[in-house]
C-alpha cells in the first residue's frame, strides 16, 4: 500500500500532492533536480537500494537463466518498492501489469524504467549494426536507430540496451556484428548518431526511448576473439581506441552506460572505479547511471576479485555501479553493508538520484503509462518503417569485387542459378539480437530476386544450413551435408549466370557466438569450388555477422557482395543491387583478413621497428605463409560508378590549422557516391602514432562525370592524441595526410606545423 503520493511537482493523475514533502533546494538545481531532491528524502533505505535493483521479466531470457529470483519473489518484491527496473518485459500489456504495481501498489509509487535489448530495430529489423555502420551514413544510422526507438517507445519500452560502441578488431569475436568496426573516429560518429536516433531530441516523446552506450569498457579486446574472455590492453589503446566512441555517446547526453563482464588491468570492470568513478562520472562529467551487464556483479567472484555476494555489493557501488541486473547482490546485500556502516548511505542517494533522473526526463513521472498505448502498439511494423529500414538495407551493402562489370546483372532475358540455403533463408537475415521481429520475416534473396526481374530464376539449396532455431540462448545446431551438391551443380550447368549466397546463419554471430574459424562455415567452400568447376560466372553474396577470411573466393570469383544480415527486407535490397537499380556505395569498416592466423588485424596498426625489409632475410615484421595485408581493407567498397582523385592539396594556416582539399571526379556515366575518406600520420611523436588514422569522411553524391572539390579542416582535435597519462596532446611536427576511396589511399603528401 502506498503511504504517499508524491510526485513533486508533477502530479500522476490519481495522486494527491503535499505541498509540505516539497523541500528547499539549491538555486543551482535544474526543477529536475530539485523533484529527484525532495523524492529522495521521501525514500527509506530499502527504497533506495530497491531503485538499484533491476529484475529479467518472466518470459524471455538474454543471458544464463537465473537461479534466484523466481516470479513470486519478484512480484512480491514490485509490491515493496525492492525494483527499479525490469528487462524483457515487452508489449503494452506486459509492461502494464509491472508498472501499474510499481505505480499503484507501491508505498511512492515510483514507476519502472523497462529496459529491453533493441540493437537493430524492435520488430521492423534493420542490418546489424556493423551492416549500417558500412554505410558510412549517419543520417541513415539516425534514422534506423530513431525507428527501432518508435517501435520500441509503441511496446511499452523506454530504454535499450543500445548501441553497442566498442572498438573491435577480431573478427572471431561474435560481436562485432553488434559495433561499427574496427576505428575510433568512425565509431563515435556513429555512437552520436545512433544515440541522437534513440533519444531524439525530446526524450520525454512517447516515440523515443533512453539509450545505453555499452560496454564499458574495453569487452571488444577479449583475448583470442572469445567473448567474455580476458582483456589486456596497453594503456594507450584504451584512450585512443576505446574510450572515444564512449565519450562521444557521453557527449551527446547518453542517459545510461553498462559496464562489461571482462576484467581491465586485473579489475572487472563492474567493479573498476578508475572506469567509472574517475573517467565517465569524474572526468567525463556523466550525469545519467550505469546499468550493470547480466551478472556481471555476481561473476566478481567467478573472476576472483570477491568472496561472496556481500563483498559484490560493496566493491560494486564504492565502483559506481549504479544498477544492479539480475545479479541480486544489491536487493539481498545493500542495506546491511550501510547499516553496518560499510558502504556510505550518500553512494547509494548518487546512484538513486541518477536513477530516478533518467525517469523523469522520460516523462515517467507526468505519465508512468505514456509509453503503454494499445493504439500505438498496432502501428508497429508500419510501411515507412519498412521503407527506412530497406533503405538503409541497400546502403549497407558492400561491392567487394565486380571484375570485368558482371554486376549489375541485366533485368532480364537470364537464366539464374540461385544457390545456397541462405538464398531462401527469411530468418538468417534477421540476426541472433531479433527483440520482437517474427521468425522467417525477412525478404529472402529468392524472393527478392523473382521480384526485382524477369530472368529465369532456379534455386537449388547446395548446403543445408541449419536444423533448427535455437534461439537467443540456445547453441546454433546446424549440420552441413552435400546432398544437394549434385542438384546445385546440375542448376548450375544450365544457367547463364550463377548466383550463390554462402555465410552464417543468423545465430552464428552475436553474443556468446565466437569462432575460432572464419572461413565458410561447413561444406559450403567445397561446394562453391564444385559449382565453379561447372559454371564460373558466379556472383557471390556473403551473409555473415563478421569479416570472413575468403581467399579462394577473393582470387576466383568475379564479383562477392557483402551483404552481412540486413534484416527484414534483405532480399529487396540485395536484389536492388544485384539488378542495378541501386548503385552501392558501402565501405567496409573492419579489414577481412586472408587467414584467421593475421587476426587481429587493422588498418591503423603500428609501423614497428623491422616494417619491412628488401634484403633477401626473415629479420622483419611478417608471416613465412601468408601475406601481411588484409584481403579487403578497411574503407573499401566499389561502386557501378568509378571514381578519381587528383589535386590533393593542403595549406597549415596561422592557428596550426590545415585545410585540405581534393577534387574527385565520378568517371563513370553512372550517378553514384563515395565515400571520401581522409587519414593522417603523425611522423613523430611522444607516443608513437599508428601508420594511418581516419580523421574525416565525406559520404558525396556524383552526377555521372561529375567533379566536386571536397575540403577537410583538420584542427588539434584531429591532429592530436592521448598520452598514457590519458592526456590530450598535439604536438606540431611532419605529418602525411592521406586522401582516397579506402584506407589504400591514393593521394598523399606531407606537412610541417611549427
Ligand atoms: C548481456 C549482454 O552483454 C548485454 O549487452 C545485454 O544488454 C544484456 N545481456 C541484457 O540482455
Amino acid at each position: 500500500m502506498r503511504l504517499l503520493h508524491v510526485c513533486l511537482g508533477l502530479v500522476l493523475p490519481f495522486f494527491a500532492i503535499s505541498q509540505s514533502d516539497y523541500k528547499p533546494t539549491t538555486p543551482l538545481q535544474s526543477p529536475i533536480d530539485k523533484k529527484v531532491d525532495s523524492l529522495l528524502t521521501l525514500m527509506t533505505l530499502e527504497e533506495k537500494v530497491g531503485q538499484m535493483n533491476q529484475y529479467n521479466g518472466f518470459w524471455e531470457v538474454t543471458g544464463p537463466a537465473p537461479t534466484e529470483g523466481n516470479a513470486a519473489k519478484k512480484y512480491e518484491h514490485l509490491r515493496q518498492g525492492l525494483v527499479g527496473s525490469m528487462l524483457n518485459v515487452r508489449g503494452v500489456k506486459n509492461v502494464y501489469e509491472v508498472q501499474k504495481i510499481a505505480v499503484e501498489e507501491t508505498r511512492l509509487g515510483i514507476p519502472l524504467i523497462i529496459g529491453f535489448d533493441v540493437i537493430h530495430g524492435y520488430k521492423t529489423i534493420s542490418p546489424i549494426p556493423l551492416a549500417e555502420s558500412a554505410s558510412w551514413d549517419l543520417e541513415a544510422i539516425k534514422k534506423s536507430s530513431s525507428v527501432a526507438a518508435d517501435e520500441s517507445a509503441a511496446a511499452g519500452i523506454n530504454w535499450t540496451f543500445a548501441p553497442m560502441v566498442d572498438i573491435s578488431r577480431d573478427a572471431r569475436w561474435g560481436r562485432v556484428m553488434e559495433g561499427a568496426g574496427e576505428d575510433a573516429f568512425l565509431g563515435s560518429k556513429i555512437a552520436q548518431a545512433r544515440v541522437q536516433g534513440f533519444q531524439g531530441d525530446k526524450l520525454s516523446a512517447n516515440t523515443t526511448i533512453a539509450a545505453c552506450a555499452k560496454h564499458f569498457a574495453a569487452y571488444g579486446f577479449p583475448e583470442a576473439g572469445r567473448d567474455y574472455n580476458t582483456v589486456d590492453i596497453g594503456t594507450s589503446t584504451l584512450y585512443n581506441q576505446v574510450f572515444p566512441p564512449f565519450k562521444a555517446a557521453a557527449d551527446s547526453d547518453v542517459k545510461t552506460f553498462m559496464n562489461a563482464f571482462n576484467i581491465l588491468n586485473g579489475i572487472p570492470a563492474t567493479g573498476n572505479a578508475f572506469l567509472q568513478r574517475d573517467i565517465l562520472k569524474g572526468k567525463w562529467g556523466f550525469e545519467g547511471f550505469v546499468i550493470s551487464d547480466w551478472g556481471s556483479l555476481k561473476e566478481m567472484i567467478s573472476h576472483g576479485f570477491a568472496k561472496d555476494l556481500k563483498q559484490v555489493a560493496e566493491i560494486a557501488v564504492k565502483a559506481g555501479s549504479d544498477m544492479d541486473m539480475e545479479s541480486y547482490a544489491y536487493v539481498n546485500e545493500l542495506v546491511k553493508l550501510v547499516k553496518d556502516g560499510v558502504v556510505n548511505e550518500a553512494l547509494v542517494d548518487d546512484a538513486v538520484k541518477r536513477i530516478l533522473k533518467v525517469k523523469f526526463e522520460l516523462g515517467l513521472f507526468d505519465d508512468p503509462y505514456r509509453y503503454c498505448s494499445y493504439e500505438r502498439e498496432q502501428t508497429i511494423g508500419k510501411p515507412e518503417h519498412h521503407e527506412a529500414v530497406l533503405d538503409m538495407a541497400k546502403k549497407s551493402i558492400v561491392l567487394l569485387k565486380n571484375e570485368n562489370k558482371q554486376l549489375p546483372l541485366k533485368k532480364e532475358g537470364l537464366k539464374i542459378a540461385l544457390i545456397g540455403s541462405l538464398a531462401n533463408d527469411k530468418d538468417s537475415p534477421i540476426g541472433s539480437w531479433r527483440a520482437a521481429a517474427e521468425p522467417n520475416s525477412a525478404v529472402s534473396v529468392l524472393e527478392g530476386l523473382k521480384k526485382h526481374s524477369a530472368n529465369t530464376i532456379i534455386y537449388s539449396e547446395g548446403v543445408k544450413v541449419l536444423t533448427s532455431n535455437p534461439g537467443f540462448t540456445g547453441k546454433a545446431n546446424i549440420s552441413y551435408d552435400k546432398s544437394g551438391f549434385a542438384d546445385a551443380i546440375a542448376t548450375a550447368k544450365k544457367a547463364d549466370v550463377v548466383v550463390m549466397v554462402l555465410g552464417e546463419h543468423g545465430f552464428q554471430s552475436g553474443e556468446g557466438r565466437s569462432r575460432a574459424n572464419i572461413n565458410l562455415p561447413g561444406v559450403q567452400q567445397e561446394l562453391l569450388e564444385a559449382v565453379y568447376e561447372i559454371n564460373k560466372n558466379i556472383v557471390l553474396i556473403l551473409n555473415n555477422g563478421r569479416p570472413l577470411a575468403i581467399p579462394w573466393a577473393a582470387q576466383h570469383i568475379p564479383s562477392i557482395v557483402e551483404a552481412w544480415h540486413l534484416g527484414s527486407q534483405s532480399g529487396n535490397a540485395i536484389a536492388q543491387v544485384v539488378f542495378g537499380d541501386y548503385n552501392p556505395s558501402g565501405k567496409l569498416t573492419m579489414s577481412f583478413p586472408r587467414s584467421v592466423g593475421q587476426v587481429p588485424i587493422m588498418y591503423n596498426r603500428y609501423n614497428t621497428g623491422r616494417p619491412a625489409n628488401a634484403e633477401d632475410n626473415v629479420f622483419w615484421s611478417h608471416y613465412s605463409d601468408e601475406e601481411n595485408s588484409p584481403q579487403f581493407v578497411f574503407g573499401h567498397g566499389l561502386s557501378y560508378s568509378e571514381f578519381s582523385y587528383e589535386d590533393l592539396n593542403v595549406t597549415v594556416n596561422a592557428d596550426s590549422t590545415l585545410s585540405v582539399s581534393v577534387k574527385v571526379t565520378n568517371t563513370s556515366s553512372i550517378d553514384g557516391k563515395e565515400v571520401v575518406q581522409l587519414y593522417i600520420h603523425d611522423k613523430v611523436a611522444s607516443v608513437v602514432r599508428p601508420i594511418k588514422e581516419l580523421k574525416g569522411f565525406e559520404l558525396v553524391a556524383f552526377e555521372a562525370g561529375e567533379t566536386k572539390t571536397i575540403r577537410f579542416t583538420l584542427t588539434e582535435q584531429e591532429l592530436g592524441f592521448f598520452n598514457n597519462l590519458g592526456q590530450w596532446r598535439f604536438e606540431p611536427g611532419d605529418f602525411k595526410i592521406f586522401i582516397g576511396g579506402s584506407s589504400n589511399t591514393v593521394l598523399e603528401t606531407e606537412v610541417t606545423i611549427k
